[in-house]
């Protein structure tokens, strides 16, 4: 029995790291393991299951699928792909600034990003529980040679908290604060919003100390129409920021950098260290420009699904949520002590057909996006509080 729980908590983790600490399965133990499941991989699953996971599970439609297809490519590292230098044009307008870079993936941009701005030894001062912090493996650590400072609560923080904890250059014992970086939407706190007027507060009192500016914005089209404002205004306080098309925008992959020319030139080289540099990316590029065309506006459909299911979760007397506090796409749920914890609820409700994450012991995370209906939604709403209500 004790071995039928591991394997099945294992095959979990394997499947959509739904288990919290429970190490990943190596690859020979992995595929008997989801062939026990009944499922090798997403398109084995039965078509009814309500995936939740993230808003990177999406699949290209069909027109972006056409417009990839018949998008004119060249060589990028020659500059000589049109579509990608399109799209780096489009995203530098977008975000009011100079240039811009295509890169794979978010997690290269926030390490690009590192690169241009630190040194080995550095301190950055980020939000808690951020994306740089928790989710890069170490990335920033063994690229950037950078140490974080986490400060706020909830995904945000103050220009206080920001003083509170820069250090400043030249101190015998401390390491010099070169970067600040907030994270908007905030991942790990729920798709919160960072507030504007604070973060421009925060981008000019590091200014006037000689500390650089970065946005982690792999979100921030979701913060855009969530505080209806616009890109251009959420990044113009910061020197650099960093969107991602691979997420709500529905694209199969890309995020972009957007800062100076000199900025940009410095993360083309860093890019290239990283291994980031690629050949004939206007095939990416075109679902990034189609991205931006369809699938912008829309966006608010996912936070009005996102609201209905911490609406409905929250009816548990198990669940601390205030279902007014998710304005966007992502849903981050506490278990309390009484209740499951999460990979229990996890667990459940995959086998209602639901797939969700568990982030922490006794917290859920739950994304909505552009391959879940608004009916979808409402039944993952139903089924998960039966998942967290069900007796044991
Ligand atoms: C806030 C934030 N930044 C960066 C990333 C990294 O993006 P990628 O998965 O493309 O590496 C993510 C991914 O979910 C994220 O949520």
């Amino acid at each position: 029995m004790q071995r039928v729980v591991r394997e099945r908590l294992s095959s979990l983790t394997a499947v959509c790291s739904t288990t919290w600490n429970e190490p990943a399965l190596d690859a020979g133990a992995r595929e008997p393991a989801l062939r026990s499941l009944g499922c090798l991989g997403r398109y084995d699953w039965p078509v009814d299951v309500i995936d939740l996971r993230s808003d990177t599970v999406t699949r290209p439609s069909p027109g972006m699928r056409e417009a990839m297809a018949r998008a004119e490519v060249g060589d990028d590292q020659f500059g000589e792909d049109p579509t990608i230098n399109r799209l780096q044009d489009r995203v530098a307008d977008l975000l009011g600034k100079e240039a811009a870079l295509w890169l794979p993936t978010g997690t290269m941009a926030n390490q690009v990003a590192l690169r241009v701005f630190t040194r080995p030894g550095d301190d950055v001062v980020v939000s808690r529980e951020s994306h740089a912090v928790w989710h890069e493996t170490g990335a920033a650590g063994a690229n950037a040679g950078v140490q974080f400072s986490e400060v706020g609560s909830g995904g945000t923080f103050t220009v206080a908290d920001f003083v509170a904890a820069r250090k400043p250059r030249g101190h015998l014992l401390y390491p010099p604060t070169t970067l600040v970086e907030v994270e908007d939407t905030h991942n790990r706190a729920g798709g919160v919003v960072f507030p504007p007027d604070e973060a421009a507060a925060i981008c000019a009192e590091a200014r006037a100390s000689g500390v650089a500016s970065y946005l982690d914005g792999a979100r921030l089209f979701n913060a855009a129409v969530a505080g209806n404002r616009t890109v251009m205004e959420l990044a113009a306080p910061f020197d650099m920021v960093s969107i991602a098309l691979s997420k709500g925008l529905g694209a199969p992959g890309g995020s972009v950098l957007a800062g100076s020319r000199d900025q940009i030139d410095a993360a083309v080289r860093y890019r290239r260290m990283s291994g980031g540099a690629m050949r004939q990316v206007g095939i990416f590029a075109a679902a990034g420009l189609y991205a931006l065309d369809t699938n912008l506006e829309r966006l608010a459909e996912d936070h009005a699904k996102a609201k209905g299911i911490a609406e409905r979760v929250a009816q548990s007397e198990h669940v601390l949520l205030d279902p007014a506090t998710v304005r966007t796409n992502i849903i981050v749920f506490r278990l309390a002590d009484d209740g499951p914890d999460a990979p229990t609820v996890v667990g459940r409700a995959r086998e209602l057909g639901v797939l969700v994450f568990a982030f922490g012991p006794r917290t859920v995370r739950a994304v909505t996006h552009l391959d879940v209906s608004a009916e979808a939604c409402a039944k993952a709403g139903d089924l998960l509080l039966d998942a967290i209500e069900r007796p044991d």
